[in-house]
């Protein structure tokens, strides 16, 4: 059984839906920069392997990356899903583990990269906004797009109204990425990412481009 390893923050609703997706791999730890992160408890619920890296315990990202790599690479993953892991990762992180590291970004990108997306999205006046997953280069919130939902921005929306408009796709968009990723259905080729087989997946503005 290929494994997993999902990298977060904080709350950890984009790992639960990943644990509850019946995925075909086993996920063989959660990891958490942050001690305090709600996700560790969904995760010990389910009876996963947790694990908690304190970035403020190292003198720099570089020699917090080190360790987080090790440990990860513990675990053999297949692949690393970031699911609300707010830390940059560095160039050494990412080249380790290279193609196989994807991310859930809220926001259509390259629109709005970095944090606060929906408060960014309402103040420019967009009309429509969503989320993205993506695989993971050393430019932040940038690689190649896997898949991408879009909702509308409502006259009367908050932040809070809008991030809970996006995280629904959110939850949406990400098991089906890691699920094609395990097909081995996806394919970078330059910039982009071609999807293999059947490629219908309906209610959604959909980003992958057919192999
Ligand atoms: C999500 O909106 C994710 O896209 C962003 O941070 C949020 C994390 O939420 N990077 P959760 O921890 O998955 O509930």
């Amino acid at each position: 059984m290929r494994r997993i390893v999902i990298l977060i923050s904080g709350r950890g609703s984009n790992m639960q839906v990943l644990l509850d997706a019946e995925l075909p791999a086993e996920v063989a730890a959660v990891i958490s920069n942050e001690p305090a992160a709600a996700g560790l408890e969904i995760a010990r619920a389910h009876a996963i392997t947790t694990a908690v890296i304190d970035h403020r315990q190292f003198p720099d990202r570089a020699a917090f990356d080190r360790v987080l790599a090790e440990t990860v690479a513990r675990y053999d993953p297949h692949l690393v899903v970031l699911a609300g892991f707010m830390r940059v990762l560095t160039a050494a992180f990412l080249t380790r583990f290279a193609g196989r590291i994807i991310n859930i970004h809220p926001s259509l990108l390259p629109a709005f990269p970095g944090t606060d997306t929906h408060r960014r999205a309402i103040a420019c006046g967009v009309r429509i906004h969503g989320c993205t997953v993506h695989f993971v280069t050393p430019e932040l919130d940038s690689g190649p797009i896997i898949i991408q939902a879009a909702v509308p921005v409502l006259p009367a929306d908050t932040p809070d109204t809008l991030s809970a408009r996006v995280l629904e796709q959110e939850h949406r968009i990400l098991p089906q990425a890691v699920r094609w990723f395990l097909e081995d259905r996806l394919r970078i080729q330059g910039e982009r990412v071609l999807l293999s087989g059947d490629s219908r997946y309906p209610d959604s503005i959909t980003s992958p481009l057919t192999a």
